[in-house]
C-alpha cells in the first residue's frame, strides 16, 4: 500500500514541479462533494489532473462527480490549495482502502489540513433543504472502519483517538467567516451509514435519537484516516433534502442536485472565503 501511495503523489508531485511551484508551499485540501464540484470551475486553476490519469487511484461511477484534481490558487493570499473535484464512496463497491486512498495520497503530497463537503439529508427536524452544516463530530454507522486491517505505523497510530476528529480553530474559522458574509451555517453531528439507498423513516428516526443532525454516504471513512494521520479536518454538510420520513417528499439524487444548483452561489462565496481565512 505504501508503495502505491508513493507512486500516485509522486506523478501528482512531478506536476506540481513543472510548474516550478514548491509543494511545501500548498498544505491545504478540499474535497467537493455531491453536486458541490461546481466551485472547482470559479477558482483560478493551475493545473487539472483527471483520477484516470493518476496511478492506482480510484474513479468515480456517480453523477455529478467529475473525479479531477485540480491545483487552484487563491486570489486573495495568492497561496496554492488542493480541489479535489468527486469522490469515490463505500457503495459503490470499493473497498474501504480505495475510498480513502485520495486522502492518504494528499498527505504524501504534504497536505496539513483538509475541508470535507457533501450533501446530506437533515435529521434533524429543524434543518430544512438549502441549509449548510458545519460537522462538529460524527457518528460511525457503517459497522466498517477504513483503519481495519494491517495498521502502518508510518501513517499513524493503531488506535487513533476521536476526540476531537474535526478540528475546532478550523471549524471556528469556518464560523466566524460564514457570519462575517451573513451566511445562517448550522452546526451539528453527521452520521455515515453505507448507502445507497436512502434511509427508512424508522432509521431516521433512530438516528436522531443517537444525536444525529444530517446523514450521509461519505466524509466519515476521509475524516477517520485524516485523523489518524494527523491532518487537521473540518467538515462541512449541505442539507439537500429533509432525511426520509421528515417531508412526503420521495428522495432522489436528482434532488439532490437539483438543490446543491440552488445553493451553489452561498457555498461557493463561503468556501472561497474560507480558504482565504485559513491560508492567510
Ligand atoms: N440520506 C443519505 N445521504 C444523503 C441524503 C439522505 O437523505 N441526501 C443526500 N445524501
Amino acid at each position: 500500500m505504501i508503495n502505491s501511495l508513493k507512486q500516485a503523489s509522486n506523478f501528482v508531485l512531478s506536476k506540481v514541479e513543472k510548474f516550478k511551484i514548491d509543494k511545501n508551499q500548498i498544505s491545504l485540501a478540499i474535497v467537493l462533494g455531491s453536486g458541490l464540484g461546481n466551485f472547482g470551475s470559479k477558482v483560478e486553476q493551475i493545473f487539472k489532473i483527471s483520477y484516470k490519469e493518476i496511478p492506482n487511484f480510484p474513479e468515480s461511477t456517480v453523477a455529478g462527480h467529475e473525479g479531477a484534481l485540480i491545483l487552484a490558487k487563491d486570489k486573495k493570499t495568492k497561496k496554492y490549495f488542493w480541489l479535489m473535484k468527486g469522490r469515490v464512496h463505500y457503495y459503490e463497491g470499493y473497498s474501504m482502502q480505495e475510498v480513502v486512498f485520495p486522502i492518504r495520497v494528499l498527505k504524501f503530497c504534504g497536505v496539513k489540513q483538509l475541508i470535507l463537503t457533501n450533501a446530506a439529508g437533515g435529521a434533524n427536524r429543524f434543518f430544512d433543504a438549502g441549509d449548510l452544516m458545519l460537522i462538529r463530530d460524527h457518528i460511525n454507522l457503517s459497522g466498517t472502519n477504513p483503519l481495519i486491517g494491517k495498521n502502518y505505523e508510518e501513517l499513524g497510530p493503531r488506535f487513533p483517538d476521536m476526540s476531537e476528529a474535526y478540528d475546532k480553530k478550523m471549524s471556528d474559522i469556518i464560523l466566524k467567516t460564514a457570519q462575517k458574509l451573513g451566511i445562517q451555517l448550522k452546526e451539528g453531528v453527521y452520521c455515515w451509514l453505507s448507502g445507497p439507498t436512502f434511509e427508512t423513516p424508522a432509521e431516521i428516526r433512530m438516528v436522531s435519537l443517537l444525536g444525529a443532525d444530517a446523514v450521509g454516504m461519505s466524509t466519515v471513512p476521509e475524516a477517520i484516516v485524516a485523523r489518524h494521520m494527523g491532518i487537521k479536518t473540518a467538515g462541512i454538510s449541505f442539507i439537500s433534502n429533509k432525511a426520509a420520513g421528515l417531508s412526503s417528499e420521495e428522495l432522489s439524487h436528482e434532488e439532490v442536485g437539483e438543490n446543491a444548483k440552488k445553493v451553489e452561489e452561498k457555498f461557493s462565496k463561503l468556501i472561497e472565503n474560507i480558504i482565504s481565512e485559513i491560508l492567510n
